[in-house]
């Protein structure tokens, strides 16, 4: 066993292939193709993926190599995205990860995309580290849970959606407004100089620490519709406005529940993972929170909020040092729980 493993990565859980080389905790390269093809239908086209993760995924494995400035041979272990995800994309990355493995007889280790969100917090970038056990809010295009860390291995989901994930209600909301796919990052772009009180939406009630957004959405839709039935630039003349709007309806919702979470397990250690930690208005509200309700919050670093394979590679680190091994006969499970 290698005490500073060297572990070749592959992410293809969505419409991102990704492959990551990492020296024990640090990222030695870190590469992602981003498959834009699906703007233009306004979401993730199943069947587009996976056929795009087909021609991505050699140049993008030897690219990482490459930059990594590692041979081949050097590689100790592949890890890859089990699941959960979409069926055809996982495919890819699980058939190539099983190939490599046997060619170059090594090890296979098999990650949890969901936990790898949340072990990103543990690559070796000088970015702070959070103590066990701690909170993370992880919040993405497909899924919206409170996750109680015990250890690097060791999570419970204690709260999750029981509809659309945050990142849906970004993305749907975003669509309404006529903005491309994903619309996330841009209603964060335009909420930057909007009035976060200028419209309000309609509040989801759902019991304990699950989340709801599907009537969320519904209002904001309804509510569009009636200005624009009024004003055809109605968007136009308030999108900034609206974007502010929304991103906050979002935002107060989740931290709403995380402070929820943080009072009822009484641990006040919380860091947030996935797309949607890269939201600016979260993470300063969350900043702001952290002196007035006394928890110490953690964010990972930009490139390691979005889909990416380096966090696949720090998952499969603690793996690798546990010896969690697969073998040959390990399935991509689109559906995956902890
Ligand atoms: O984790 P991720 O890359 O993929 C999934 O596993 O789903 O998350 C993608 C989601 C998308 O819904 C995207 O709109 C959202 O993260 N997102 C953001 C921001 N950046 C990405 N949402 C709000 N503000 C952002 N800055
Ligand atoms: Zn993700």
């Amino acid at each position: 066993m290698n005490k500073e493993p060297i572990i070749l990565a592959i992410e293809s859980s969505c419409d991102d292939t990704g492959a990551a080389v990492l020296r024990e905790k640090k990222v030695l390269s870190n590469i992602i193709a981003n498959q834009n093809i699906h703007s233009q239908y306004g979401g993730v086209v199943p069947e587009l993926a996976s056929r795009a993760h087909q021609q991505n995924i050699i140049p993008v494995v030897s690219t990482a190599i490459k930059l990594a400035k590692i041979k081949k041979e050097d590689i100790n272990a592949i890890a890859f995205t089990k699941g959960p995800g979409l069926l055809g994309s996982l495919i890819v990355g699980t058939s190539f990860s099983k190939s490599f493995a046997l060619g170059m007889d090594i090890p296979i280790i098999s990650v949890n995309h969901m936990q790898a969100h949340i072990l990103a917090h543990f690559i070796d970038d000088n970015s702070s580290i959070p103590n066990f056990p701690f909170l993370c809010l992880t919040v993405s295009g497909g899924h919206t849970q409170i996750v109680k860390v015990k250890s690097h291995l060791d999570m419970e989901i204690i709260g999750t959606t029981i509809d659309d994930a945050a990142g849906e209600a970004f993305d749907k909301s975003a669509k309404i407004l006529g903005l491309p796919y994903p619309g996330g990052p841009l209603i964060d772009k335009n909420a930057q100089r909007g009035n976060i009180f200028a419209f309000k939406f309609g509040v989801p009630k759902v019991k304990g620490l699950d989340f709801s957004f599907s009537g969320l959405k519904t209002s904001i839709l309804y509510k569009i519709q009636k200005h624009v039935n009024d004003n055809p630039n109605f968007i136009k003349e308030n999108l900034e406005d609206l974007c502010a709007s929304i991103q906050y309806s979002i935002v107060d919702i989740l931290i709403n529940k995380l402070l929820m979470a943080k009072n009822q397990t009484g641990i006040n250690e919380i860091a947030i993972a996935g797309g949607v930690s890269a939201n600016s208005y979260l993470r300063n509200s969350l900043n702001l929170l952290s002196q007035k309700h006394n928890f110490n919050i953690h964010f990972p670093k930009f490139e390691y909020c979005t889909d990416n394979a380096a966090m696949i590679g720090i998952a499969g680190y603690f793996k690798y040092i546990n010896k969690n091994f697969s073998d040959q006969r390990v399935v991509p499970s689109a559906r995956l729980s902890f």
